[in-house]
């Protein structure tokens, strides 16, 4: 039996489109043991949390196609390959989907490693990161999930370039509504050039962000959070978007973004704001009719990893 745990992702920060991340305390969980005959009635997959209702239970269920790529590289060397069917496969999901909170990325990821366990390890660190990023589309999530922290990623003439860096004790408070959005939707809106003054904006913007975290001048984060890439691209998709981001600094949050392709909204703060934050931005949600869901979280400092193995 091997069992995974997966953190949760808020990726972009606001202008660190495709390019940033940061690893939170909310884990998904895969665990992995061999399937006996007498079970053979029964789904190959178990899914518990998050997904229960609308994940695929068959091969088509994106842990399984992580595992399976696995151990296509395994190939002939190990005593695979394994089939869909040889395995129980449960799965604890605690990260909402389609939120902008990076659950596929952790899903791939959990696939990924529970397979690399059951082969011996096949695949280096860096591999992992490479297959990771291939089967979800972007680093931004793959990267920090993998190894936690806060992480600057990229893929360059196809290797995964990354600096992971050290995050300061603040807190992130995570407001997710409850509808969904499916990332491939939220990327199709966006524009195909964009004007420069927008590309200057942003790079001013990552520069001011990654420099007050490090410096700890945390009161620059309220611009160094700002975006004008994709976020005023998806705010019609996200009703209240601006009136949430606006509460929350108005509650005493240092910045605000879109948590990845959204709808979650993420707010940095300060560990006393953290709760008059959550409440503020649920509050403005209910305003427009939209139950949310609050997390109070930490950064994940050690990424994914092998929590169990018997
Ligand atoms: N950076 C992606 C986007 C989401 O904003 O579309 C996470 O990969």
């Amino acid at each position: 039996m091997i069992r995974i745990r997966i953190p949760a992702t808020s990726a972009n920060l606001g202008p660190g489109f495709d390019v940033l991340g940061m690893a939170l305390d909310l884990f998904n969980e895969v665990e992995i043991t061999p399937r006996r005959k007498a079970d053979a009635a029964n789904p190959a997959i178990e899914i518990e949390g998050e997904g229960a209702k609308t994940l695929p239970r068959n091969e088509k269920n994106i842990v399984w196609q992580a595992m399976k790529k696995v151990f296509a590289c395994a190939g002939a060397r190990r005593k695979g390959p394994y089939s869909f069917g040889d395995f129980q496969i449960r799965l604890v999901n605690r990260i909402p989907l389609a939120s902008g909170l990076g659950s596929s990325a952790a899903a791939y990821l959990g696939g990924i490693m529970a397979a690399n366990e059951i082969t011996g390890r096949i695949l280096s660190r860096e591999d992992m990161l490479l297959m990771g990023v291939k089967l979800e589309g972007h680093p931004d999530n793959v990267v920090p999930a993998l190894l936690g922290g806060l992480c600057i990623s990229m893929v360059i003439d196809n290797e995964v370039k990354y600096v992971k860096l050290p995050v300061p004790a603040i807190k992130a408070v995570v407001c997710t509504p409850d509808f969904e959005l499916v990332t491939e939707k939220t990327r199709k809106i966006l524009p195909r050039h964009v004007p420069f003054a927008a590309a200057t904006f942003n790079t001013s913007r990552v520069a001011l962000f990654l420099s007050a975290l490090m410096t700890k001048n945390f009161k620059l984060l309220s611009a160094g959070m700002e975006d004008r890439l994709h976020q005023p691209y998806r705010e019609h998709l996200i009703p209240g978007m601006k009136k949430i981001i606006d509460v929350a600094m108005a509650a005493g949050a240092y910045g605000v973004a879109l948590s990845g392709a959204g709808p979650s909204i993420v707010a940095l703060c300060a560990p006393a704001k953290a709760k008059p934050v959550g409440i503020a931005m649920q509050n403005k949600w209910k305003q427009f009719n939209i139950a949310s869901a609050c997390f109070v979280l930490d950064a994940d400092t050690q990424g994914a990893r092998v929590i169990s193995r018997r």
